[in-house]
């Protein structure tokens, strides 16, 4: 199984036909949300942190014309993607820039609102994006971090484990990142950020049939590519004997909001 590296050129592609339009929509749908409740009139410069395609802020800066969106990521590609969409939809409010997270280059206190959706787990200097954060952030200033929780696609993981048994190290470094849930909390502590709420939520994602499913996790991370072909087809068996009108799983999306004191 592979996680999949969006911030090269092949990557966005992936993103954009995969994650990007399955998955990261929904999220963003709840982070929006969220958000939304949250913007007051004197939140005027929000920054989106590992930005991707623009999920959030393109979609934010549209509903808020009246305020400020920057958007980082380390990907040339997707802030290329970022650019194109915001000229497209003829925003005036938006900047898109090439940066990486580890080294967030703002001067210190530039922003009132601080979001990074679906893309703290793949930062390889956690401390130091989440200390960059925290710099660039206004006293008082608000953060939203979403993560993957622990519980995200566990229906899947119980019919794998019943076929494999114990033994699906193919899922090892698939699932450590949705320990992010537990450690998320403490890091932002860590960085200086004080804890308003930590919310979970399950999104469904329903599927036909046992072969949707694998084809769901075999096109976004390569998941069971390694496992012979009556491996693949007992869990899809498995699951169209178990849930013979479709399967449902769910991914948990985990918010923590913070406050810079
Ligand atoms: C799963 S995508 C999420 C994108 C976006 N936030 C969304 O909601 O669709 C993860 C993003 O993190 C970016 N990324 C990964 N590591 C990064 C880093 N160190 N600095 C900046 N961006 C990074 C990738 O290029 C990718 O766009």
């Amino acid at each position: 199984m592979q996680i999949p590296n969006f911030m090269t050129e092949e990557g966005s592609i992936l993103y954009k036909n995969t994650v990007g339009k399955v998955i990261s929509p929904k999220v963003a749908e709840f982070v929006i949300a969220k958000t939304a409740k949250l913007f007051s009139t004197d939140i005027q410069h929000v920054l989106d942190v590992a930005c991707g395609p623009g999920t959030v802020s393109l979609h934010l800066a549209e509903q808020y014309p009246d305020k400020q969106f920057t958007g980082i990521d380390a990907s040339a590609a997707m802030i290329q993607q970022c650019l194109d969409t915001a000229k497209l939809k003829g925003l005036k409010n938006t900047e898109f820039l090439e940066m990486n997270a580890n080294t967030i280059q703002f001067p210190d206190r530039t922003f009132d609102f601080i979001i990074c959706n679906l893309a703290f787990p793949f930062f390889s200097r956690p401390k130091e994006s989440m200390e960059g954060m925290y710099h660039v952030l206004k006293r008082r200033g608000t953060i939203l971090v979403s993560v993957p929780g622990r519980n995200t696609w566990k229906e899947f993981f119980l019919v794998a484990e019943e076929v494999l048994g114990d033994s699906i190290p193919f899922a090892k470094p698939f699932l450590s990142k949705f320990d992010q849930a537990e450690t998320l909390p403490i890091s932002m502590t860590e960085a200086g950020f004080t804890i308003v709420e930590q919310t979970g939520h399950k999104i469904p994602f329903t599927f036909a049939n046992g072969q949707a499913v694998l084809r769901f996790f075999q096109e976004l991370f390569s998941l069971l590519s390694y496992a012979p072909e009556e491996i693949r087809n007992e869990i899809s068996e498995t699951i169209d004997k178990k849930f013979p009108s479709g399967f449902t799983m769910h991914y948990e999306a985990v918010v923590v909001q913070c406050t810079h004191p």
